[in-house]
């Protein structure tokens, strides 16, 4: 499905499913071996319908408000302040943006989010860098088993000795309802470190190339901070950096856009194709920070819509702002044709964004 009022009508069906480990789902993204592992465990919430879908949602939807994340907004803004202090401290040019900023300053607020103590913030960063970067299989499986033994033991202390964080509430809940989970805890601390990290700082590097690469869009942006949350959205809809993931199977037979879909069948919503639909977007290859691309649907649609949709915004706009403002003079160190673009990813981004200034 490539339109994108067929998208959204596939997203908000339920009679589509996103249980990945059912056969016949459209699994064009993932290869044999992370199939059966996503086989062998239980669903996280991206993979899970309806009823059993929003129980595991609900509890965690309070802590993504715009107005729970407004508590996060001056340590987001600190933490890009550090990471900017650090760029305008060293001598050596080009720097890698994606090292020097896009990574870490994710990985530090999904540490806020956890409630990491801050001495293990480095260990933190570190691992989740090298889960994600062009670094051997084998460093990326150590990263992930050493993350994975952090969190399960951090929710742990957590149960022992409660802060004031998004699992200590969800401990208090449990503990309240009776239902205390120490396997979900850790499987849902992963699902939004995974979910929101890769994410996000592809994001930051996309949304820089396409400032840079678009300078009459970027002075729009630099006269007027208050742009910023617009051009925001229309970066997520130009670039729609998480195309892949929005795959469904049908349960029943459905008939979408005049399209017969049997049930069994497995459906592949393309978000980029629906982002650049000229019904919905006038001259969608123009990348126009004014436009007012809100209706995008680079968070996906229906009941698996992005839940962590506000904290990627803020982040966004928070690094946007402040890059812009304290490096006006910022540029590609190198031509765009030679920028390295991740092609054959889940989530498109860049391995490596050479800037100076
Ligand atoms: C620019 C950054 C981001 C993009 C483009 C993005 C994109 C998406 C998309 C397309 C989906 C829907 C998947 C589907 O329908 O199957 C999704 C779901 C999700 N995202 Fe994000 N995401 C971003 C950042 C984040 C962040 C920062 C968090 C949390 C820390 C997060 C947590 C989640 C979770 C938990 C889900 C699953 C929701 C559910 O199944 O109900 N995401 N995201």
């Amino acid at each position: 499905m490539s339109g994108h009022e067929e998208a959204r009508a596939v997203l908000a069906d339920g009679r589509f499913s996103s249980d990945k480990r059912k056969d016949g789902f459209p699994l064009f993204t993932l290869d044999a071996a992370t199939l059966q592992q996503l086989r062998s465990q239980p669903p996280l919430m991206l993979g899970m319908d309806g009823a059993e879908h929003s129980a595991a949602r609900r509890p965690v939807i309070g802590e993504f408000t715009v107005k729970r994340l407004a508590a996060l907004r001056p340590r987001i803004q600190d933490i890009v302040d550090h990471f900017i202090d650090d760029m305008l401290a060293t001598d050596r040019r080009p720097v890698d943006l994606v090292q020097a900023l896009s990574l870490p300053v994710p990985s530090l607020v999904i540490c806020e989010l956890l409630g990491v103590p801050y001495t293990d913030h480095d260990f933190f960063q570190s691992r989740t860098t090298m889960m994600v970067s062009r670094t051997s299989m084998d460093d990326r499986r150590r990263a992930f088993a050493e993350l994975r033994a952090y969190i399960d033991d951090l929710i742990t202390r957590k149960e022992s000795e409660p802060g004031d964080d998004l699992f200590s509430r969800q401990i208090a809940r449990q503990r309240q309802e009776g239902t205390l989970d120490h396997a979900g805890l850790v499987s849902l601390a992963f699902l939004l470190l995974t979910a929101g990290h890769e994410t996000t700082a592809n994001m930051i590097s996309l949304g820089v190339v396409g400032l840079l690469s678009h300078p009459e869009q970027l002075t729009v942006v630099k006269a007027d901070p208050g742009r910023t949350p617009m051009a925001v959205e229309e970066l997520l809809r130009y670039f729609t950096i998480a195309d892949g993931v929005t795959s469904r199977l049908a349960t029943e037979d459905v008939e979408i856009g005049g399209v017969s879909i049997k049930a069994g069948e497995g459906v592949i919503v393309s978000m980029l194709s629906a982002n650049w639909d000229p019904a919905a977007f006038k001259d969608p290859a123009d990348l126009d920070v004014e436009r007012g691309a809100r209706h995008h649907l680079a968070f996906g649609f229906g009941p698996h819509q992005c839940l962590g949709q506000n904290l990627a915004r803020m982040e966004l706009q928070i690094v946007f702002d402040t890059l812009f403002r304290r490096i006006p003079s910022l540029r590609l160190a190198v031509p765009m044709e030679e920028v390295p673009f991740k092609a054959d990813a889940v989530i498109y981004g860049v391995h490596e964004l050479p800037v100076t200034w």
